[in-house]
């Protein structure tokens, strides 16, 4: 949540962080704001609204300077205001700062500072932060980072920041502590972002700033690196493996389009050196080098949220059926606050496409307190969860922009299922025809998929324009498919804001069965499996109730389509692997209704990708 960026250098700064705003913009989009010193002036401009609208804004202006500061803004404390849209200035406006995470005891901050007769603006807890920082300075008659850094020792919360002072014109001081940032290495300048997206263009030469740490950038000068402890750290650099090509949208409409086309390729990859065909094997590194952990589990908790929490569901199931280890799927925000039982022999998964989510990451921090074997599944490489835990996993399907994942939920899917596979091959608990019957069937994933997007997406298109009329929708799955209706349910939700929820095919008829009518849309999985006469039944029963019935079905099949108003065909599959293929209908559905319905796809109202505060 919240995105900043930054640049110090020989160009002007105000294109550098404008475009860096519009690449994190995924990240929350409620104000935008940045700051610039020019000639001896530390100068604010911000908006309401959009990256777009600072853009208009800033079109009247004479904007120049070569260094500079700026953020996209995902509100939590005060409304999405001018006022309240970073950058904030001190009181004497000689400092501006930018911040994404939240300041937990800003209120007892701000009240000493009240008494030393400091005024505010804004609602924000940022502003309490750069009051602080120009307090500390004062008093204590030091430097700018030294300032950062005393202030930081009285903050409790989470934060990256960065700060400007307009009496320095060559210096941006930054910090982190549970949002991520990153520094971009250039020849002679720096960049500043809350991930990569807006360095890549410029340096593939990164060091990712660590937990507590506060690091003093100047011009023409190398990057010091201190701990808020007053600890020195030599930076860590390292090469970017992003291209700028991935962060384009490619010819499609939407990111969230081109994410869900990308499937079949994000697949690949996701299996490449993984899943062998030739040499019948699956390969995890991070398993491997803890085979005899993973062979002695007891217990396995998966803990994630969103999406991630849906991957986690399937992941369980996988589990349970091939490595018999039993397993729980805790939402990391409800894990961190309860009194969770965790053994020393358990290993504790957790999932993240971003790798920064707040809740994730405590519940992390909990579990190794308890001395629990962590291992991540993530996508983005070099963020806070990979770094946290024991060992892992990477999706490798590439940035995901589109707010709704999509490509991140499949490739999750996927590395969960090669791991229940591998270790119950490791385990003897499937046969070895098992296992290379469902190494095979991974293989041909990808071009099934690549089949259903060819067949299905014009007809979704058009199917989509007879639910827009909808405002309340139910998904309906059994087995490996009932988080595929989660799934699905959530996408709607998401980003056509139609209110769907997901049930179990067969507790429906416990409560929602009484809201079907032939006002309601009831999207059933039932593609074959051991319950799909069960499924057939519970559509006996919507049909009888006129509810208005979508399916996704094995192709061939004729006794559920001919019940349903719209059927869609997916391939095949294996049933730990009909996910995998059930979810792109679904996936297709929610965007092309909330195409039809105008509704701004890839950045739906109020919510951000990256959720770095609880
Ligand atoms: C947000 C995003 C979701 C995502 C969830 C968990 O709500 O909008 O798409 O599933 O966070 O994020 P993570 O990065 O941990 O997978």
């Amino acid at each position: 949540m919240c995105g900043i960026v930054g640049y110090i250098g020989n160009r002007q700064a105000y294109p550098i962080l404008i475009k860096g705003l519009h690449r994190l913009e995924y990240r929350g989009y409620d104000s935008a704001g940045i700051a610039l010193i020019d000639h001896d002036h530390l100068k604010v401009y911000k908006t309401k609204g959009k990256v777009s609208e600072l853009e208009l804004f800033a079109q009247q202006k004479d904007i120049t300077g070569t260094i500079g500061i700026a953020h996209t803004r995902w509100a939590t404390h005060g409304e999405p205001t001018q006022t309240n849209a970073h950058p904030h200035f001190s009181q004497t406006e000689e400092i501006a700062i930018i911040h994404n995470g939240i300041i937990e005891n800003y209120s007892v901050l701000k009240e000493g500072l009240i008494k030393e007769g400091y005024t505010f603006q804004s609602q924000t807890d940022t502003e309490v932060l750069v009051q602080l920082i120009e307090y500390m300075k004062k008093s204590n008659g030091t430097d700018l980072p030294t300032a950062v850094q005393l202030a930081l020792n009285e903050v409790v919360g989470a934060y990256a920041i960065a700060v400007l002072e307009r009496n320095n014109p060559d210096m941006i001081v930054a910090a982190r502590k549970g949002s991520p940032l990153v520094i971009g290495i250039g020849e002679d300048e720096y960049f500043i972002g809350s991930d990569a997206t807006p360095i890549i263009e410029f340096t593939d030469q990164v060091t990712y700033i660590g937990d507590e740490e506060i690091v003093t950038i100047q011009r023409n000068k190398p990057l010091r690196i201190r701990t808020i402890g007053n600890i020195d750290k030599t930076p860590e650099i390292q090469k970017l493996e992003m291209t700028l090509n991935q962060l384009e949208k490619g010819g499609y409409p939407h990111f969230m389009l081109k994410e869900i086309f990308e499937q079949p390729q994000t697949l690949s990859d996701c299996m490449r050196g993984r899943v062998n065909v030739d040499s019948d094997n699956i390969t995890l590194a991070g398993f491997i080098d803890n085979k005899e952990k993973f062979l002695k589990a007891k217990r396995i908790i998966i803990t994630a949220c969103g999406t991630s929490w849906h991957a986690a569901q399937i992941g369980m199931y996988a589990i349970e059926e091939y490595a018999r280890i039993p397993v729980e799927v805790e939402y990391s925000s409800e894990f961190r606050y309860r009194k969770p039982v965790i053994n020393k022999d358990d290993i504790v998964i957790a999932i993240s496409q971003s790798g920064e989510t707040a809740d994730t990451l405590a519940a992390i921090e909990l579990a190794k307190q308890q001395e629990a074997f962590i291992f991540g599944i993530c996508n983005v490489v070099g963020s806070s969860i990979p770094r946290k835990t024991h060992s892992g996993c990477y999706t490798h399907v590439g940035p995901e922009i589109g707010v709704a994942s999509t490509k991140a939920f499949t490739a999750q899917v996927t590395v969960l299922t090669m791991l229940a596979i591998l270790i119950g091959k490791e385990k003897g608990t499937i046969s070895h025809d098992e296992y290379l019957r469902l190494i095979r069937e991974l293989s041909l994933i990808p071009d099934k998929v690549s089949e259903i997007l060819q067949k299905s997406d014009q007809m979704i298109a058009e199917l989509s324009k007879s639910f827009t009329y909808a405002s309340n929708c139910i998904y309906l799955g059994r087995g490996y498919n009932f988080p595929v209706a989660l799934e699905g349910a959530l996408k709607l939700k998401e980003i056509s804001y139609i209110h769907a929820e997901g049930y179990p095919a067969a507790e429906m008829k416990h409560g929602a069965i009484a809201l079907i009518s032939n006002e309601m849309p009831v999207v059933v999985i039932a593609t074959q499996s051991d319950t799909y006469e069960k499924v057939t039944s519970n559509i006996q029963e919507i049909k009888a109730r006129k509810g208005r019935i979508i399916s996704v079905v094995t192709e061939g099949d004729t006794q559920v389509r001919d019940l349903s108003t719209f059927c869609i065909e997916v391939p095949k599959t294996e049933p730990c692997l009909t996910p995998l293929l059930s979810v792109i209908p679904l996936q297709l559905l929610a965007y092309h209704i909330a195409v039809v319905k105008g509704c701004d796809v890839d950045q739906p109202r109020n919510l951000a990708k990256s959720v770095t505060v609880e």
